[in-house]
């Protein structure tokens, strides 16, 4: 019937505990106002503008909306691929509306969008959908795509955001480290080309997180 129809949520995941969401955003608003004093970003000004004489304000150049979390799955109100399967998960009912520390581990910059890497523990990944290791990168680890999307340029959608991060951990995982650009306060900062830039913090951010679900 009807109902059935509309009882899935747009996606579930962690959301962030309003505290721990104005820290994060302050590291990353430090993050892209140091990031944008760099000499070693001005060189590379042309991943972001396409002209390397142009200027670009990285304060104002992301956007973000709605709250500050990590998805498990995205559900599209039923219409995703395992989306009831998902909601039916015996971990889905018993995880959720209970909070989880969540593991920061990364900041990640590309000209697309601002994330926050998010490693998962093994209880956290019971709540990972078996399906995405169907996604277009099946030698990466279940979890890999797991973050926070802190913003986005104009006219992006925030799923990039998790590509983003795909393409990251696949360039790590052949053997890429990126060019150690500098140490910020939270960790070595390394370019990876292709305007994708990754701050590994030293000392993981540790989250106070809820398990729930989005209606939109
Ligand atoms: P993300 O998890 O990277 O933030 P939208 O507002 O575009 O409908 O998206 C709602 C949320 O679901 C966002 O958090 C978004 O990305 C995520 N999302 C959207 N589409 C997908 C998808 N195809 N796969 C995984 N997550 C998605």
């Amino acid at each position: 019937g009807p109902l059935e129809e509309t009882s899935l949520p747009l996606f579930f995941g962690w959301f962030l505990s309003p505290t721990f969401k104005d820290k994060l955003k302050g590291m990353a608003e430090d993050l892209l106002k140091t990031l944008g004093t760099l000499d070693a970003f001005k060189k590379h000004l042309a991943d972001f503008t396409g002209e390397a004489e142009k200027e670009v304000n990285l304060e104002q150049y992301f956007h973000q909306t709605g709250p500050l979390h990590c998805t498990t799955k995205f559900c599209d109100f039923g219409k995703a691929e395992g989306a009831k399967e998902y909601a039916e998960k015996p971990s889905v009912k018993e995880w959720y509306g209970r909070m989880t520390e969540l593991t920061l581990s990364a900041l990640f910059i590309t000209p697309r969008t601002l994330g926050a890497r998010v490693t998962l523990s093994q209880e956290q990944l019971e709540l990972w959908p078996d399906d995405t290791k169907a996604e277009s990168t099946p030698d990466l680890p279940a979890g890999s795509r797991a973050h926070v999307t802190l913003g986005c340029a104009e006219g992006v959608e925030p799923v990039q955001t998790g590509l983003d991060l795909l393409e990251i951990i696949q360039l790590q995982q052949q053997g890429q480290e990126g060019e150690k650009v500098q140490d910020l306060e939270l960790g070595p900062l390394a370019y990876y080309g292709k305007g994708i830039w990754v701050l590994s913090l030293s000392e993981p951010s540790l989250v106070p997180a809820l398990f729930s679900s989005y209606y939109g």
